[in-house]
């Protein structure tokens, strides 16, 4: 299960990480972020009944490989995992989730949290706030010394971006006001959401597909 929702990510190359005031727009977003090609959806754990909505979407789009972000704690950890989560995401480093039977991606930062990360036995690491400190750029450096370990660049990112992303080493990029723009959540357009999810995917799309040719499997 953590395999598939590895390999969903790369093939990816795009995580739609949504944050809502409301259980029930989260639900109306996510739908239309899926419907428009998005195959990996991440919700932030603050989003009002998350779990709950989750558990919906896994239902409704069982091929989507969804996870839950921001977490912070075991408990959370472990109540996305009941509620269906295929992966979990953290802005820091947590060992009591890495222990759980489920995909977990810790956030790091530094080439030594990098390193003690993937020693611990993660299989994948977020780089963030990767727009904080160098972006693109320290992507591609962080790359040379660990061409081995797989990278999602999370924070800020917008989507013109994410070929750049992908094409120096990122297995995937976190979009989240790129794709579910404030403004358009705040008004309830989903015709907007469906729109730049659907750019976002495309991207996603091109730049692995860019990639595969390049380094063929
Ligand atoms: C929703 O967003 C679309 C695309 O940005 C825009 O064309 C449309 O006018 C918006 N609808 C409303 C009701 O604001």
């Amino acid at each position: 299960m953590s395999t598939t929702a590895m390999s969903n990510i790369v093939n990816s190359g795009v995580i739609a990480c949504l944050r809502a005031q409301s259980a029930d727009v989260a639900l109306e977003a996510a739908r239309a972020a899926i419907q428009a090609g998005i195959s990996v959806l991440e919700i932030v754990v603050s989003t009002p009944g998350v779990f709950q909505v989750l558990h919906q979407l896994a239902q409704e789009f069982p091929t989507t490989t969804l996870g839950v972000g921001t977490v912070l704690n075991l408990k959370d950890a472990q109540n996305a995992k009941n509620a269906g989560a295929n992966f979990i995401m953290s802005p820091a480093f947590l060992k009591d989730i890495l222990d759980e039977d489920l995909l977990y991606i810790p956030g790091v930062m530094t080439p030594t949290e990098i390193l003690s990360s993937y020693n611990a036995g993660a299989k994948i690491v977020k780089v963030y706030p990767v727009s904080a400190i160098g972006g693109v750029q320290y992507i591609a450096t962080l790359k040379k010394p660990f061409p081995h370990i797989p990278m999602v660049a999370s924070q800020g990112i917008t989507t013109d971006l994410v070929g750049a992303y992908i094409d120096e080493g990122a297995s995937a990029v976190v979009l989240s006001d790129a794709i579910f723009d404030k403004k358009a959540i705040s008004q309830r357009n989903f015709t907007a959401i469906y729109q730049l999810a659907r750019f976002a995917a495309l991207q996603g799309h091109e730049a692995v597909k860019r990639k595969e040719k390049i380094y063929p499997s």
